[in-house]
């Protein structure tokens, strides 16, 4: 090795430790092939510098991505780009486009997803959530008996520790499922204390194959609980109905209809 390039080397490896020990990992390990990129770009320092860092905000704004995601608890592989909207007509897509910009989240209102079983309410659900996330939202998705077990564990904790908990504090919570089983009365009402505190602060979507006027059974039966409830959910709330077939059994109807 010549001596010049011995020294632009030791050069680099030492402004590389610089950025990272300015926390710019992934600038300090592409320093190398951005500036080779420059020189035979001819690029002006400003240009490449600006490269550089842009790289490094890419890669961190991906980071925070996959890790709020996980930390979501949103299952995988449901997104926008994959629901296919031709399957289901009932479905607006300019609706699903206006709600995927997050402005509801923005505006703590709530989203309520109707329908029979397999049109696509838990895939939506979890695609919006994929959005929020990318929007800068944090988020929770638990199916409702996830959520019950959870309140009851905590149903004794003081105020000041049960406010640190993730269904109350995070930007949207997902209850997914809520219509299967109907809550006993202390679930019904540790739901209520939830939608109440929340009522204002955050946003909340259901999934649910109940319509509204089935929510007093499945709330313990109580009718003034559960006016209660709607009356928190739906004061600024979005409502999609879809009325639709499955696509479980999409198949099944194409291997029927080949049959035929
Ligand atoms: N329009 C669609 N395009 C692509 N995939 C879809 C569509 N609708 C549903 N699916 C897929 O079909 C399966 C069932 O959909 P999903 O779980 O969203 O139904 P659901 O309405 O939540 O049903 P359930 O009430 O039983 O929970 C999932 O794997 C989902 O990804
Ligand atoms: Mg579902």
């Amino acid at each position: 090795m010549s001596a010049p390039v011995a020294r632009a080397r030791v050069d680099l490896d030492a402004t590389a430790e610089r950025l990272e020990r300015l926390g710019l990992s992934y600038a300090a390990g592409r320093l190398a092939e951005h500036l080779a990129e420059a020189s035979s770009q001819d690029l002006p320092a400003h240009r490449f510098l600006d490269r550089l860092l842009d790289a490094e905000l890419a890669e961190r704004e991906q980071r925070r991505i996959s890790t709020s995601l996980r930390l979501s608890g949103l299952p995988t592989g449901q997104t926008l780009g994959n629901f296919d909207f031709a399957f289901q007509p009932a479905i607006e897509r300019s609706r699903i486009e206006t709600l995927a910009t997050c402005a509801w989240i923005r505006s703590h209102e709530t989203l309520l997803i109707q329908g029979p079983p397999g049109v696509g309410k838990t895939h939506l659900a979890v695609a919006l959530g994929v959005k929020a996330v990318e929007n800068g939202f944090s988020v929770l998705f638990l199916r409702l008996e996830e959520l019950i077990a959870a309140l009851k564990r905590d149903a004794d904790l003081p105020a000041s520790r049960l406010r640190r908990r993730k269904y109350l504090n995070v930007a949207l919570l997902i209850i997914d499922e809520m219509g299967f089983e109907p809550l006993d009365r202390q679930a019904a009402s540790l739901f209520f204390r939830l939608v109440s505190y929340r009522y204002g602060r955050g946003s909340i979507l259901i999934t649910t194959n109940k319509g509204i006027k089935d929510w007093p059974e499945l709330l313990a039966g109580d009718e003034v609980l559960a006016t209660a409830i709607l009356d928190r959910l739906l004061h600024h709330s979005h409502v999609i109905n879809i009325k639709g077939r499955s696509y479980r059994l999409r198949d099944l109807e194409q291997a029927i209809s080949l049959r035929s």
